[in-house]
């Protein structure tokens, strides 16, 4: 008895009591309606204005206004309707579709850069798979479209960054997060008219797992591509240590992105792919798998984590378990779990401090900027990954 108690104490102090995955749902709910109470102190919600980023030294969100400029802004909609999938509440629903509605606009207006399936299917992919409701569809596959103009057959790519190409003289760039927008590629193909969405996701993944990554199946984070003859230029980093190093995060998108594109396609030579990078990346985690922003900073076991990279992977290996009947699968599902219970700590969940889910993770080292902090996409694949953990384990 008494060591069945300290066992007990153990996985409490892990931050798992009965059903870890049940508390810390109901705490990211919690948080939510907290964000929310946060956001309307000002009377009114303005609804065009999304959670980004809480620094570390201060306790509310930092909030940016959602234009096609601004990355993250499909977050939130899409960790509000997670938590209402989470906790069935009207009010979260609500609210859901109201701040969903400030990205409408994305899906009549010509490509920024790739961004819009961050942006466009967190939000409306989630907003329709939970109501079914037809004008999300429409928005979604619109949004898809849009995204196709950013394709160059010639290289058999998307351009993720078009404002890059004359500064840098990037003629063709392809970042390895673009690997996470191919998911609404696969679905507006699969529910909309436009069928060759399809085959350029594929050829997207394809040259970019020619070109992106290097002997030790890390990627880098930038592939440069000439425009005439197609032909991969360079590799180099954009938000990483180094151009040689393994940016936590950028392999982290490899690993949803291949592990989706498994999921879509069933062919076998991204489940051999996806299992090389995941290895690459999982061999050389501390013990508590969070990684360091960056697995070559030589500040290592000084150097900030990255608790969003750590949320990203969870959600991924889940989904790669459901793939895979076989003991490599049950790893892969037991390392996820084992993220979600660091993540789900005293450690790395921000609790009373700040109404985030999560501290600790790192946006963009190299620029100095959100540094050890909340930062909304590690929420967001968070509740993801124990929103699927959940459903698995029945
Ligand atoms: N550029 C997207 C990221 O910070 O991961």
């Amino acid at each position: 008895m008494k060591k069945l108690l300290l066992g007990c104490i153990a996985l409490m102090g892990m931050g798992c009591s009965g059903n870890f995955v049940n508390d810390a749902l109901e705490y990211c709910t919690t948080q939510t309606e907290r964000s929310l109470n946060e956001l309307r102190q000002s009377g009114s919600i303005d609804y065009t204005r999304m959670p980004r980023n809480i620094a570390n030294t201060s306790t509310e969100w930092h909030t940016r206004k959602a234009t096609k400029e601004e990355w993250t802004a499909g977050f939130w909609p899409g960790v509000l309707w997670y938590a209402y999938e989470a906790s069935g509440n009207e009010n979260i629903r609500a609210e859901a579709e109201k701040f969903s509605a400030s990205l409408e606009f994305l899906s009549r207006t010509p490509a920024y850069d790739h961004d819009l399936g961050f942006l466009v299917f967190c939000s409306y992919g989630n907003g329709y798979r939970l109501t079914g409701n037809s004008a999300y569809k429409k928005i979604i596959l619109d949004t898809a479209d849009t995204l196709a103009t950013l394709f160059n057959p010639k290289v058999g790519t998307i351009l993720s960054w078009p404002r890059e190409v004359q500064p840098r003289n990037w003629p063709h760039n392809t970042i390895i997060d673009n690997m996470i927008n191919l998911e609404m590629m696969f679905w507006a193909a699969k529910n909309g008219p436009n069928k060759t969405l399809y085959d350029m996701a594929v050829s997207h993944a394809d040259v970019t797992m020619r070109h992106q990554f290097k002997p030790d199946f890390s990627c880098y984070h930038v592939a440069v591509y000439d425009t005439v003859t197609g032909n991969f230029i360079k590799g180099q980093t954009h938000q990483g240590y180094a151009d040689e190093s393994m940016w936590a995060r950028g392999q982290a998108w490899a690993i949803y992105g291949y592990t989706i594109c498994y999921r879509e396609t069933n062919d076998p030579k991204y489940l051999d792919f996806v299992q090389k990078i995941t290895d690459a990346y999982l061999n050389r985690l501390p013990a508590d798998l969070i990684p360091y922003w960056d697995f070559d900073d030589p500040a290592i076991p000084d150097a900030p984590r990255d608790a969003s990279a750590a949320a990203v992977v969870a959600s991924a290996l889940l989904e790669l378990s459901e793939c895979m009947n076989s003991p490599k699968g049950r790893f892969y599902f037991d390392q996820a779990e084992h993220m979600l219970r660091s993540l789900s700590s005293a450690s790395y969940q921000s609790r009373d401090a700040r109404p985030s889910f999560l501290d600790h993770s790192t946006g963009h080292w190299p620029a100095g900027s959100e540094i050890d902090a909340s930062i909304i996409y590690a929420d967001y694949y968070y509740i993801e990954a124990l929103l699927k953990l959940k459903r698995l384990k029945g």
